[in-house]
């Protein structure tokens, strides 16, 4: 893991829009820092040439805020990765990050959610929970990095 990247103070407003290949140097400094086995630069290129991948972020005063990476396979979804800037946490910005992708993911006819957390990432747990996302089964020891259990949960995206 790195330093955490510099970042300006926040203001209140946010902007979605989606990932580009200039955001990468900020979406890395994000990366480094927030996971035990960060994705590397050629991962996360890869999904601008991944048709059915869907990369969306939040933006802060022209600052990276926040970014979530997720595969469409219609009718199913799966989050692939969601992270927000350490400086930047419990501001809500992991939330509207989410609710913007699960507004995209519904315009588009996807009636099921995916996603794995570790068992002891509780703070991603809480805010799966709070969108409805729930347990359905335990992937054991599946992280390499820590051995820890993967819990996979899902969602059903409900109809308007
Ligand atoms: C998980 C993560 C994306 C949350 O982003 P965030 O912007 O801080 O989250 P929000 O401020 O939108 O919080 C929404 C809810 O998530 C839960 N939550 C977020 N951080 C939490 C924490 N540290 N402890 C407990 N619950 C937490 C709470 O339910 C919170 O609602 P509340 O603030 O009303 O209590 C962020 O902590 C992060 O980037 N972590 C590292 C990367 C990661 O673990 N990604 C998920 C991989 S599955």
């Amino acid at each position: 893991m790195t330093s955490e990247p510099a970042i300006s103070a926040p203001s209140l407003e946010l902007r979605f829009r989606d990932m580009s290949r200039t955001d990468l140097p900020e979406i890395m400094a994000i990366e480094n820092i927030s996971f035990p086995t960060p994705w590397t630069e050629a991962m996360i290129l890869r999904e601008f040439e991944t048709p059915h991948s869907v990369h969306r972020l939040a933006e802060r005063e022209a600052c990276v805020a926040g970014y979530m990476i997720s595969w469409l396979t219609p009718p199913e979804a799966m989050i692939m990765s969601l992270a927000v800037h350490p400086q930047l946490r419990r501001q809500g910005i992991g939330r509207a990050l989410l609710s913007d992708s699960l507004k995209f993911f519904h315009s588009t006819g996807i009636e099921t959610v995916w996603l794995e957390v570790r068992l002891q990432n509780l703070a991603a747990q809480s805010l799966y929970q709070r969108f409805g996302f729930r347990e359905a089964y335990r992937r054991r020891s599946y992280y390499q990095d820590t051995g820890e259990d993967a819990i996979v949960m899902v969602k059903k995206v409900s109809p308007t």
